[in-house]
């Protein structure tokens, strides 16, 4: 039984599979072992940060709040994965200092067209249309990380592959 904790930080726009590879992962590190909770932005925003919006200020304590459960689960021996958009490098960097277990920030990359292509929720044709605003990628910014652990492309491979190379770094790290 693995009870090393770590952060899986998914990072990425809206669409780009953050939440599809949280949720795959999951049961494969249960079966490794792990204990896992995943933090995901959308379930986060209905309960820890209800009634927080999209300006820079609000999502700043957003992501400061999932930081701040991550680190808590982690260090006691939980595998936290996170699915929020964390546009802003700043805090994401604020996050991996804090964080005292392993932190893995995983840029779940796909290229605007094609998450906008996808628009699982039918928000980027909204946000196109002006109905939202400050949507991230279109109106907004979204700052990718320079250096992340990981870096998946979910508009070229699949979530099978995307899933191993991740699983692949936590075993190089002996996480997993
Ligand atoms: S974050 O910027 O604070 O990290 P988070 O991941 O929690 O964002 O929430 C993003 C989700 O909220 C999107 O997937 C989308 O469903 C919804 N959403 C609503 N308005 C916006 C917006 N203006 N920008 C981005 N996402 C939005």
């Amino acid at each position: 039984m693995s009870n090393k904790g770590f952060t899986l930080w998914f990072t990425g726009l809206s669409g780009s599979g953050k939440s599809t590879l949280a949720e795959y992962l999951t049961p494969i590190l249960k079966e490794r072992g792990c204990k896992v909770e995943v933090l995901d932005g959308d379930e986060v925003r209905e309960n820890l940060s209800k009634g927080l919006g999209f300006s820079k200020e609000d999502r700043d304590t957003n992501i400061r709040r999932i930081g701040y459960v991550a680190n808590l689960l982690s260090r006691n021996g939980c595998a936290a994965v996170t699915a929020a958009i964390s546009p802003y490098a700043a805090v994401r960097n604020e996050i991996r200092d804090l964080t005292t277990a392993a932190f893995i920030e995983v840029y779940v990359y796909a290229p605007l067209e094609c998450v906008e292509e996808r628009d699982t929720k039918g928000l980027y044709k909204k946000a196109r249309s002006g109905e939202i605003k400050n949507f991230t990628g279109i109106s907004d910014p979204y700052e990718g990380p320079e250096d992340p652990e990981v870096r998946v492309d979910t508009s070229k491979e699949t979530i099978e592959e995307s899933g191993q190379k991740i699983l692949d770094y936590l075993s190089e790290k002996e996480l997993i």
